[in-house]
């Protein structure tokens, strides 16, 4: 059937060796670990954190930082079995494309749009409220404005425009601008965990798992999925707290993913994908438990604030200069995920479009700066849109429910390449193949059973949307489909 043709291994690897079509490779291992983290860290844990603790984890948030990156670390190893074999742009996108065939590929490419167009809009308006914070603190008031009865957020709008100016100068010039980013993020997140150690009191770490509390619960659609379908009564704090915590940071950990769509800008491929997918992760996930241990541990839980709950502790116990720098570390960590995320999601269209799933002239990359400019552009506007005018706090869910879904379809297709192609190298190799994409997809499962009927409802409306959509352009246009039948 048409709907499952796949492109095979060969080909994706061939047609992006395509003159007009090619990126140009310039990234390390290294430069990866750095985009890695750079997308990582950001909303996350400078705000989460506090939300996490404060309503379901108590001190154990720690633990549930590490819940949420066993079920990344699983994916992660899956995500790099597949960059370390397809090393071509696109992420699972492409890996789907290979596998289960153009039709899940296209639902996928489709997907990711949720968690890297919809992702850097939610963290653009992220980013302006913690601008506006430090100018108010400097005593300057932002004017608000307003659009025909929108408030209209238009310093989101400026730094996507901005960051997506930066992205067609050319990708290793945003490398460079993300390392300087990505130190001060990295060093102000440091800061945190030693300045912190000071002012540490181990009367609030007991508890350390608070005995749990039944709540009435959300109603109607705002109530989780798994609240709907089992009738379970959610409990906060306790064991089961550590867990739904866990589907709250999940947003923490988001991104590492994306570095698989830099698949086409890396020098070796093989070798340098699956370092930098499983790095960044590493690195984050220790970054995160050592924060969370050092803020629970400042102040009582119930105590933390959700806005800026790292800033606000340092505030609390008298040391407002360094809440004004962690503000500061704040603010270009936000930076960095915005970029990162329009980036992974600019080479995910450029994938599609190369294949003719998209319009197949968007795909060409500028003659001078090497990067696909016309899809940057057309990316970075409709992210400034949904940024300037969406309030997204409640689309942030969205974020979590698409990704959630790309890693499951990312599992299922590492062991269907295993027995379609074992013939392929792999430089890299996921350990316990079917169990841990097994375990990977009923762990992401188990998360996305958490997420709000109201997140359900739109994530199945924006993919039969999708289904629209292939249907009426994409299976006409594939350029798999018109190609002569594959044979192997
Ligand atoms: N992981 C990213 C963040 O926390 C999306 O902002």
């Amino acid at each position: 059937m048409a709907i499952f043709r796949t492109k095979s291994v060969e080909q994706s690897i061939a047609d992006a060796d395509e003159g007009e079509h090619r990126l140009q490779r310039t990234l390390s291992a290294l430069d990866l670990t750095v985009f890695g983290i750079g997308v990582i860290v950001g909303t996350g844990i400078f705000t989460l954190t506090g939300i996490a603790a404060k309503n379901y984890a108590g001190p154990s948030v720690a633990l549930s930082f590490v819940v949420a990156a066993v079920v990344c670390g699983l994916a992660a190893l899956c995500y790099a079995e597949f960059a370390s074999t397809l090393p071509v742009a696109g992420s699972a996108y492409t890996f789907a494309y290979a596998t289960i065939g153009e039709f899940p590929a296209w639902i996928i490419g489709w997907d990711l749009m949720l968690e890297m167009a919809l992702g850097a809009a939610v963290v653009a308006v992220g980013w302006s409220g913690y601008v506006v914070s430090v100018l108010e603190s400097l005593g300057v008031t932002v004017p608000v404005l307003s659009v025909g009865g929108w408030s209209f957020n238009y310093l989101a709008v400026l730094v996507v425009l901005l960051l997506t100016w930066l992205l067609i100068a050319g990708v290793k010039m945003s490398a460079r601008f993300n390392l300087v980013m990505v130190t001060v993020k990295v060093a102000v997140i440091l800061l945190v965990v030693f300045a912190g150690l000071f002012f540490v009191s181990g009367a609030n770490y007991t508890p350390f798992v608070p005995p749990a509390r039944a709540t009435e619960g959300a109603s109607g659609l705002a109530a989780p999925l798994v609240q709907v379908l089992f009738g379970v009564t959610p409990t906060v704090f306790g064991v089961a707290g550590i867990f739904t915590a866990a589907a709250v940071v999940f947003f923490a950990y988001i991104g590492f993913d994306v570095v698989a769509t830099a698949a086409e800008e890396t020098r070796r491929p093989h070798r340098d994908l699956p370092i930098g997918i499983v790095a960044s992760l590493a690195v984050c996930t220790i970054l995160y438990v050592a924060v969370s241990l050092v803020v629970v541990g400042m102040r009582p839980y119930a105590r933390l604030t959700e806005s800026a709950p790292l800033a606000d502790a340092f505030k609390e116990v008298g040391q407002p200069w360094l809440a004004g720098v962690i503000s500061v570390g704040g603010i270009s960590g936000l930076t960095t995920v915005i970029l990162i995320l329009m980036l992974g999601q600019s080479r995910v269209f450029f994938a599609m479009s190369r294949d003719g799933l998209l319009p197949r002239g968007l795909a060409v990359v500028h003659h001078r700066f090497r990067t696909p400019y016309k899809i940057s552009m057309i990316i970075g506007g409709v992210t400034a849109i949904l940024a300037g005018f969406i309030p997204l706090s409640t689309l942030a869910e969205m974020v979590n429910i698409g990704t959630l879904f790309a890693f499951v379809v990312v599992s299922v297709g590492v062991v269907v390449l295993r027995r379609t192609r074992p013939d392929l190298p792999r430089s890299f190799r996921a350990p316990l193949v079917p169990w841990l994409p097994a375990a990977s997809v009923l762990a992401c499962v188990y998360l996305m059973l958490h997420l709000a009927v109201e997140t359900w409802l739109r994530f199945i409306v924006w993919m039969l949307l999708g289904v629209v959509v292939y249907y009426l352009y994409s299976t006409r246009h594939s350029r798999v489909g018109f190609r002569p039948a594959r044979r192997r």
